[in-house]
């Protein structure tokens, strides 16, 4: 039973031949430079294994920060992790190289049980625009060694930015060779739309990673509890791919449903459940998402996160992180695809909501930024499966909740200069659309542009274009590109152009596909619009 307990033995033997390569070096200057030396181990007690198995990461750059993430778990699929119940101590340590001979900032911080052992350190001072190492280590143990990269000064001028564009990474429909990609990619940050985990139960149906790598019985039920939801947070951050991809750079992260449960919408959960029950399940989740990513904000208190934000990086871009989740009003006409009707577009409900709304539609208006992203979960663009006959939309996108979607589109086009880049996950394939004026006339306005991601893993292998990708190619004509393989997309921004790589893998049903570019398109400062390259 133990045997089976432990993450899979690639994600142990990366980790050997990364401390193998870098060990040595780094136990040298951790115990030069840490107050106790090798040996530091106060409030650790004896740990029973290396607690460094689901890696380390860094998220939410700031000119002068970042935050550097690990969570102790020397046996994560047994209780406590099989981390001893009391606190402990971490140092951790910030370099300007990767062997640490320049250690700028370090310090020790506190892995408490009722956090699951997390350490969120937000670490300050730093210098604006430049890459930086960090680490951890509690007692004999040193965790892997992380790169992180801060964002460009308020003022400084950024010759070129660029990000990862990434979402949905259910780990039973295969490997996340996609991130062993991203983990290659020289970016500046990955933008990680949703989709972070499913809380699905793992048994043989459901997917064929299952197959080959087993997991114990304690996964066969849907995550819903908070030792349920960490228990999933386990599973999936043992994989090595997401472990390098989080290695590599920092993440901005939001959610979208499966952090909790399919499809719900603020209160209303996808069974009906009574609120209070829902409540508490919510809070369990959003604490559980909390505890596993690299979050500059305290964790959430009880049911409510506020997980909207924004980010800016110099003159060339800034970066709204939108939460379509939390505030949503219930999906219209009991949700999935629905021809039009007055529920959609009833100005009462909402997806944002108003509060977001207006700082989103405030925040692009008062941006300095050549470039405004927004990190969106849900396609805001219009996408209409059967323009023929009445017009069917998905109810739980903007497009089901019609009214604040034109509120949006609507500011957006109203403002001049901005050059706005909705980049979405959630639908496990990959769009590139123009955003137009009025979406019923091609010959309209475009304002903007709408960069859909793919996802990592969900779905399995896919497929070039399905028979609904083409009935969205032949409906939508503001759509430019369906591709239904698992990848991400790499957006370059300069201060004249924006370039959108998509990158696809061929399979994921077996290690080591190669990765290409199915299509680039570049979008010109000032002249919205994409063009194919
Ligand atoms: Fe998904």
């Amino acid at each position: 039973m133990i045997k089976e307990e432990v993450p899979r033995s690639a994600a142990r033997v990366a980790r050997r031949r990364f401390l193998t390569l870098t060990g040595a070096a780094t136990a040298v200057a951790f115990a030069t430079n840490l107050p106790g030396g090798s040996t530091a181990n106060a409030g650790t007690g004896s740990l029973p294994d290396d607690p460094f198995t689901l890696g380390v990461a860094s998220g939410d750059p700031l000119p002068e920060a970042v935050v550097i993430w690990t969570r102790l778990a020397p046996r994560p699929y047994e209780p406590l992790g099989g981390m001893p119940y009391h606190a402990v101590s971490v140092q951790w340590q910030v370099a300007t190289d990767e062997r640490f001979r320049r250690i700028v900032r370090s310090g020790t911080a506190s892995a408490k049980p009722e956090y699951s052992y997390s350490v969120h350190v937000d670490v300050r001072g730093l210098e604006p625009g430049r890459h930086y190492w960090y680490r951890f280590k509690v007692g004999r143990y040193l965790s892997p060694v992380g790169r992180t990269r801060t964002a460009p000064a308020p003022w400084q001028r950024v010759d070129q930015l660029s990000f990862a564009v990434a979402s949905c990474q259910s780990w039973p429909d295969g490997y996340y060779t996609a991130h062993r990609h991203i983990a290659a990619e020289d970016v500046d940050a990955v933008l990680f739309l949703g989709d972070y985990l499913y809380e699905y139960g793992i048994s043989t149906a459901g997917g064929l990673r299952y197959v080959t790598e087993p997991v114990p019985s304690q996964f066969r039920t849907e995550a819903d509890t908070l030792d349920r939801y960490r228990l999933q947070y386990a599973l999936y951050k043992s994989d090595p791919d997401l472990q390098a991809a989080h290695q590599n750079a920092p993440w901005i992260s939001t959610w979208d449903d499966h952090e909790v449960q399919d499809n719900y919408a603020n209160l209303t959960s996808r069974t009906n459940a009574p609120v209070e029950d829902f409540l508490v399940r919510r809070a369990s989740a959003y604490r559980a998402y909390w505890e596993h990513m690299p979050l500059r904000t305290p964790a959430p208190r009880g049911p409510n996160y506020m997980l909207y934000r924004r980010l800016r990086f110099g003159r060339l871009a800034e970066v709204s992180v939108l939460d379509t989740r939390q505030y949503r009003s219930d999906q219209a006409d009991g949700d999935g695809w629905k021809v039009d009707s007055a529920v959609r577009r009833d100005p009462a409900r909402v997806l944002a909501g108003a509060q977001q709304r207006q700082w989103l539609l405030d925040g692009v208006r008062g941006s300095h930024a050549t470039w405004n992203l927004l990190a969106n979960q849900v396609i805001m663009s219009r996408m209409d499966l059967d323009p023929t006959a009445g017009n069917l939309y998905n109810m739980d996108a903007w497009d089901g909740y019609g009214a604040e979607q034109q509120q949006v589109l609507d500011g957006l086009a109203a403002l001049r200069g901005r050059n706005p880049v909705v980049l979405t996950g959630d639908v496990h394939a990959a769009y590139a659309l123009d955003m137009k004026r009025d979406f019923a006339d091609p010959a309209s306005q475009t304002f903007g542009v709408e960069l859909v991601a793919t996802s990592i893993s969900s779905g399995g292998n896919g497929q070039e274009v399905s028979a609904n990708g083409q009935k969205f190619l032949d409906g939508n004509p503001h759509l430019k590109l369906v591709n239904e393989r698992r990848g991400y997309i790499v957006v370059r921004l300069r201060q004249h152009e924006l370039r959108a790589d998509y990158r696809v893998v061929p399979y994921i049903d077996r290690i080591g596909a190669p990765i290409s570019t199915v299509k680039s398109f570049v979008v010109e400062a000032g002249n919205p619009g994409l063009n194919p390259v």
